[in-house]
Order: structure tokens, then C-alpha cells, then sequence
């Protein structure tokens, strides 16, 4: 089986790799395609490259460009598309919102485009495409988004992620193309790039720095521990159903300030200090524009379908992510320094 990976370099997308390899079942071969943006760290991937060179491939190639989609699709031929390229953070779409438009819609629409004209009219394969509880905008004190909730998204980000959602959607009602989707709240685990909440404060706080905590730290996140996600993708994409959205979330609700707190607690621990200095560098920010009060999940169309639920303890996934960040002070400093785009440039773009 050929597997093509979009956004294998990035956060979830290497997470997912390298849950794929471990799978004993796991017999096929992956393409990863990435542009390699600020987001992507072929780092992440240094010990698959390595272990697996007849099974895994790795070519930098921009989604947005269609002659460069369809050439890959030619050549590798896949069987299966897990499409997780995309600019993926709120705060960028709000200082410039253009990558998001031409990477997460004109992209998707691309690898759609290639697939239909590839696949034509088979349905052994599918095109998975990994998407956000974002989309649904933001809920009030109660409530849990479903399936079925009418999409509202408020931020670029989350518009750009709604409308390639619609477009993949429309590829089965118009054209049959075989795809499934799912909508997942907020992941945290190794690999995520430190301009997310949790690897950002974890990474100040072993600087010392400020915590920068927007608005009155009241807003609501579900939290979801990577491995769970990936799992539940490989799940819908072998027995889930084929046209069907499928909402992917952790049961994990938690307070921003909460949230950091505990992070203070926990890495406080593994350095043997008073969680009281961590505490004392939150400060509190002007809010982000729109910001989203609160996501929750209903997850239990995937329960009942694919009998799926979060293994991962919340508590016990922070810890796990904690000592990760604190165990790799080098995949750390390679993006902070930069180290990492001079390697780029020496293992890639030479080739
Ligand atoms: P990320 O920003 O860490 O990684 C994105 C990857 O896509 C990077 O490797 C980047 O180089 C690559 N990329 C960006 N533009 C590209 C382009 N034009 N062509 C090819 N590659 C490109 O993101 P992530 O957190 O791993 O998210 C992966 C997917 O999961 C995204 O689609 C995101 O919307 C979705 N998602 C993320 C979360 C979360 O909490 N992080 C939650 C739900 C859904
Ligand atoms: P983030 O990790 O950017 O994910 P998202 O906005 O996609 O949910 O932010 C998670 C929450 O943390 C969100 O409510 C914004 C808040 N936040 C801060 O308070 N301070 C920060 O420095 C960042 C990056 C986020």
C-alpha cells in the first residue's frame, strides 16, 4: 500500500508517522510531501529516514502548486491520501492571512483534483482529510459540538479549514471520489512547534521568560495527547466510512490559566523548584481578535462506530509532553537558532 502524507514534516503529521511504523500490521510504503515552511522540521523524521529508507520518501513540494501535485500523484501512484498540510496557527492567519488561502484551499483543492484524475472511478483507496472542531465556531458555557453542528468559523484560520472541508465534502456528492474526514480539537505531544500554547510556555518557562496568558485566561480548549489522534485517523481511514465526518476529541476541557498552571506545576517538578517562580512569569495580554471562547467535543459517533475513545490520561499525557520538550533541548534550539533550515537546505534542496 502506498500512503501519501501531505504535511508529514509538521507537528501531527510526524506524530503520525511515526505511529504508523510502530503498527506491526503496518506493511506499506509513505511519501511525504512537505514545503518545509517555518513549521516543518525534517528533524522529526531524521530516525524514520533512517530505519526505514526503502519505506519511507520524503519530497519537498508546495501543495499549492498544481503541476507539482499531480507529477507526485503520477509517479507514487498512492492508494491513500492523509492530507495534514496547512498553515495551522490562528495568530499568523490574523497577521496575514494569504498562505492560509492559497495552502489550505487552493491546496486541498489540487490534491483533490489529483486524485479524481488518478483514482478516476476506484473505491479501494480514500483521501483523508484532517481538519479542526474550529470550524464550528465557538460555544458558550454549555454544549458540545456535533457532526451536524452548522459550521461558524471566525478566524482565517478556521474559515480557510471550513471551506476545504466543504470542497472535500462536495469531491464524494459530485464526483464519488472516496473521502473521509475528521474534525479534532487541540493536540498536544512531542514535535509541536513552540508558537502553540503549550510547547510556547513550556519553552518560556525554562527561559524564564513571560507567560503570555490573552485576555483573562478564561477561554476553553479540549486537549487531545497526539498519539490518540493518529490512532483514531488510521482507525476512520481503514474502517470508517466512506463519505462520513467523524468529530475526534479528548474529553479533556480546560481553562487557559488552568492549563498553565498545571504546566507550571509539572515542570516545576521535573526541575526540582517551587512551581511559585514558573506562576509568577504569567502576564496577562491583550486578547487575540475573535478569540474562541470555548471547544468541546461530542466524540461519540466515533465510539460507536469505530469503538475509538482517548486512551491518554490528560494529566499523564501532560507529563509525558513535558519531559519530551525538557528531554530535547536540541530539536528545541534547532528551530529557535534556525539550525534546522540550514539542514533543510543541506539534506534537501541539494537533491
Ligand atoms: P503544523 O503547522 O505543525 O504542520 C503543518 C505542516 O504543513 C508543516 O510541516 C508545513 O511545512 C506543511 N505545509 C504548510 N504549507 C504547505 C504547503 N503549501 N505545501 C506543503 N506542505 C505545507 O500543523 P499541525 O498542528 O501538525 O496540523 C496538521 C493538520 O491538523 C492541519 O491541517 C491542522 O488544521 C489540523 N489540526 C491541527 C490541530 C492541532 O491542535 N494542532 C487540531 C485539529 C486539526
Ligand atoms: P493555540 O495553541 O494557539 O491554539 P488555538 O488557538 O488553535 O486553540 O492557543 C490555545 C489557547 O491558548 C487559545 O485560547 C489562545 C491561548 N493562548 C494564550 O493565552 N497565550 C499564547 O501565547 C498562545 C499562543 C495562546
Amino acid at each position: 500500500m502506498n500512503i501519501l502524507v501531505t504535511g508529514g514534516s509538521g507537528f501531527i503529521g510526524a506524530n503520525f508517522i511515526h505511529y504508523l511504523f510502530k503498527q506491526e500490521s503496518f506493511t506499506g510504503n509513505i511519501l511525504n510531501i512537505d514545503k518545509l515552511t517555518y513549521a516543518g522540521n525534517p528533524l522529526s523524521l531524521i530516525d524514520i529516514e533512517e530505519k526505514y529508507p526503502q519505506r519511507y520518501f520524503f519530497e519537498k513540494v508546495d501543495i499549492s502548486d498544481a503541476d507539482g501535485v499531480m507529477d507526485v500523484f503520477q509517479r507514487f501512484a498512492p492508494d491513500m491520501v492523509i492530507h495534514f498540510a496547512a498553515e495551522s496557527h490562528v495568530d499568523r492567519s490574523i497577521l496575514g492571512p494569504k498562505d492560509f488561502i492559497h495552502t489550505n484551499i487552493n491546496g486541498t483543492f489540487n490534491l483533490l483534483e489529483a486524485a479524481r484524475s488518478i483514482w478516476q472511478d476506484r473505491n479501494d483507496v480514500v483521501f483523508h482529510h484532517v481538519s479542526t472542531d474550529e470550524v464550528y465556531g465557538s460555544l458558550g458555557e454549555t454544549g458540545y459540538f456535533v457532526e451536524e453542528t452548522p459550521y461558524d468559523p471566525r478566524s482565517p484560520y478556521s474559515a480557510s479549514k471550513a471551506s476545504s472541508d466543504h470542497l472535500v465534502k462536495s469531491y464524494f456528492h459530485t464526483f464519488g471520489l472516496p473521502i473521509t474526514l475528521s474534525n479534532c480539537s487541540n493536540n498536544y505531544g512531542p514535535y509541536q512547534f513552540p508558537e502553540k500554547v503549550i510547547p510556547l510556555m513550556v519553552t518560556n518557562m525554562l527561559d524564564r521568560k513571560p507567560l503570555p496568558v490573552y485576555g483573562d485566561g478564561m477561554n476553553v480548549r479540549d486537549w487531545l495527547y497526539v498519539e490518540d489522534h493518529c490512532n483514531a485517523i488510521w482507525e476512520i481511514v481503514t474502517r470508517g466510512r466512506r463519505g462520513e465526518t467523524y468529530n475526534i476529541g479528548g474529553n479533556s476541557e480546560m481553562k487557559n490559566l488552568d492549563l498553565i498552571h498545571i504546566l507550571c506545576e509539572l515542570v516545576a517538578e521535573e526541575q526540582g523548584i517551587s512551581s511559585e517562580t514558573l506562576k509568577d512569569l504569567i502576564t496577562f495580554v491583550k486578547d487575540r481578535p475573535g478569540h474562541d471562547r470555548r471547544y468541546a467535543i461530542d466524540c461519540s459517533k466515533i465510539k460507536r462506530e469505530l469503538g475509538w475513545q482517548p486512551s491518554v490520561d490528560f494529566r499523564e499525557g501532560m507529563k509525558r509532553t513535558v519531559q519530551w520538550y525538557l528531554s530535547n533541548q536540541e530539536w528545541i534550539e534547532s528551530i529557535r537558532t534556525g539550525e534546522y533550515i540550514n539542514w533543510i537546505q543541506k539534506n534537501y534542496e541539494e537533491r
